[in-house]
């Protein structure tokens, strides 16, 4: 790709146009495909006991009161325009911090039309808040919360240049804001804020040194100009969904690291594996024009040492965190725990490109509450999955057998060894979100314009069907699995459809949605998850925002509520103009709901330069949200 101002592309759109891939299907052919099977579709999309509520028409309502119902803690709220926070009466919010805030008392003040210099960007809130868990240690509340990529023109609203680092010094100062941060948050007669220079306040950023654990850690696919034993990683990058584990750490998962790397020699060819990857000759923030290390045609290995998930224990500043190389390099969206029977630890993955897989860690040991943990994420089995037509599927393990590579190659190039396998290739996996009352998981799969049009990156063909069911695919999905015999660890699974997103107002076809989508309720781009303490399933979108075309009555973007057992879905709170919602976590009490709001237009939360926040959501009779 050339070098031109991509600042304003989705990362969606800069792969499309950092890669491109020819056309391979006959449109007309696979929409026909695609709404011949409205029939299989009504059948897949079932809400088990509530699905006959479901035909009664609970759900045909054309507004967003009708359907206000017991099981939802809110009224629910209409689609907003504007450029600020709206959640239903009886709530209330408040911008808890944003990027520039101090977290230590010697970080310079944030200024509205400058933002903050390179020395003190590591010691400030940073940019494009995303997942986030909460800790505690004794009564003390901490999040750790990820910083998933910078807004360039934002963050150098002088210096930058085409929308990338102008100098060396806007490089450190983008790579001081990414990463993640650890923040001790009170609550006190203002609302909630950060503790400035609590002892658990930290940021880790695109330099800290990080150690690489398991079985790639000393591989020479990881050594590097920083560390030619490839035994340690320098930074984290694009820390965008996340995971906690039952032994209470935090797992940041890197998703599109590929835009961070280039080479200042055009003539540099690229590996088959960098391009599987996306890594490309041009990055979008122009590091290598400043250091070797974003350089390919210098430091070949280096982006091997990113995509991974990375675990990091809040509760201990000191602390080292460690690459899980275990659970395979890919475009990490986060990471979501679950326990099995037998104790055996099972972490589920989604790999957020067009066409990519979903993946599974299982464990060789078992956790015990208490017991030694710092191995358990390191040996294992990744898996795979695949979906089949009629409503079931496998787990396929990624060995030295299946595949016919070395372990260090199948965890380093987990796409190339999942297309070996034959995986099921996917509209996008987003976020995992494990029930916790219930043996089952889902993950929103957010998109993908090119299902049924183009291949993925690995050439790996995209067929309309399963959980991937329509063509050319804008407004996206949401699948559940049920492991066989209540086992996270069973390779075997059932699979349905918890919900498709669809414009019910502009198609009658497929593209309208499923039957829980209504007028009143409609979204595009799941992306986001968790499952409250209650079961009520929280739904997140990152996609058109336009209110436009395919798009009209869908406004900003969201946060909806789900029930898992009848399907019904009510919008809950609306983002500012511009923004993606991103992120949730709860307070020890549950009285707060914790809600990120990442690149927002001019205006969010106040005057000046927009600000990427996470707000602080609470009733105003203070009593439970989640
Ligand atoms: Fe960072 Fe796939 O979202
Ligand atoms: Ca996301
Ligand atoms: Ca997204």
């Amino acid at each position: 790709m050339k070098d031109s101002d991509t600042s304003a592309m989705s990362w969606d759109d800069w792969d499309e146009a950092n890669d491109p891939r020819p056309e391979i299907t006959e449109f007309d052919r696979v929409v026909e495909a695609s709404l011949s099977r409205r029939g299989f579709l009504s059948g897949l999309v079932a809400f088990g006991s509530g699905a006959a509520a479901l035909g009664t028409g609970l759900l045909n309502g054309t507004s967003a009161q009708a359907q206000d119902a017991a099981r939802f803690a809110f009224k629910p709220i209409p689609i907003s325009t504007d450029g600020t926070v709206h959640v239903p009466d009886g709530y209330n919010w408040q911008a808890m911090v944003s990027w520039g805030d101090a977290l230590f008392s010697d970080a310079e003040a944030f200024d509205p039309e400058n933002g903050v210099t390179a020395a003190s960007a590591d010691r400030v809130f940073g940019e494009n808040t995303d997942g986030m868990e909460l800790f505690l240690v004794g009564n003390r509340q901490i999040i750790a919360v990820n910083h998933e990529y910078t807004n360039n023109k934002v963050n150098l609203p002088k210096t930058h240049v085409d929308g990338k680092a102008g100098s060396a010094e806007d490089a450190q100062l983008l790579r001081n804001l990414q990463g993640v941060a650890v923040i001790e948050v009170a609550e006190g007669e203002d609302g909630w804020a950060v503790v400035v220079d609590s002892p658990y306040n930290r940021r880790i950023t695109q330099d800290t040194v990080i150690n690489l654990s398991g079985p790639v850690a000393g591989s020479d696919l990881v050594k590097t100009l920083s560390d030619p034993d490839g035994m340690t990683a320098r930074g984290t990058m694009n820390n965008c969904g996340a995971g906690k584990t039952p032994w209470g750490t935090y797992l940041t998962c890197e998703e599109n690291f590929n835009g961070y790397f280039g080479s200042t020699d055009q003539a540099h060819e690229r590996t088959p594996e960098q391009a599987r990857y996306g890594v490309g000759l041009t990055g979008r923030y122009g590091y290598e024009n400043f250091d070797a290390r974003f350089d390919i045609s210098k430091d070949p290995n280096e982006p091997n040492t990113q995509g991974w998930v990375v675990e990091i224990d809040p509760t201990n500043p000191d602390s080292v965190p460690n690459k899980r190389t275990a659970l395979g390099r890919f475009k990490h969206e986060n990471a979501a725990c679950a326990i099995a029977p037998d104790g055996r630890v099972v972490v589920y993955m989604g790999d957020d490109e067009r066409g990519e897989f979903l993946y599974k860690f299982v464990s060789d040991a078992v956790y015990v509450p208490g017991g030694d943990t710092s191995t358990l994420l390191d040996e294992g089995t990744l898996y795979v999955a695949k979906f089949l037509e009629n409503g079931s599927g496998q787990w396929l393990p990624l060995t030295p057998e299946t595949t016919g590579m070395a372990l260090d190659e199948i965890l380093v190039f987990a796409r190339i060894a999942a297309s070996k396998v034959g995986a099921t290739t996917m509209d996008r996996p987003e976020w995992v979100a494990v029930s916790p009352n219930e043996i089952v998981a889902y993950c929103a799969l957010t998109n993908n314009k090119n299902r049924g049009i183009k291949t993925n990156a690995g050439g790996d063909e995209t067929p309309v069907g399963g959980p991937n069911p329509r063509a050319e695919n804008r407004y996206g999905q949401i699948v559940r699995w049920y492991p066989a015999n209540e086992d996270h660890t069973d390779p075997a699974f059932t699979w349905d459809l918890y919900v498709m997103a669809g414009n019910p107002e502009k198609h009658d076809d497929v593209y309208s949605g499923s039957r829980n989508v209504t007028a009143g309720n409609m979204f595009n781009s799941p992306d986001g998850m968790a499952i409250d303490s209650t079961g009520l399933i929280w739904i997140q979108t990152d996609g058109d925002f336009s209110n436009e075309g395919d798009f009209e009555g869908m406004g900003n973007n969201q946060m909806l509520a789900g029930d898992p057992a009848t399907g019904e879905i009510q919008r809950f709170m609306t983002g500012p103009y511009g923004s993606e919602v991103t992120g949730v976590c709860w307070s020890a009490d549950k009285r707060t709901m914790f809600v990120g709001i990442q690149h927002p237009d001019a205006g969010f939360p106040g005057d000046g330069l927009p600000r990427s926040t996470i707000v602080a959501i609470k009733r105003d009779d203070n009593a439970l949200v989640g």
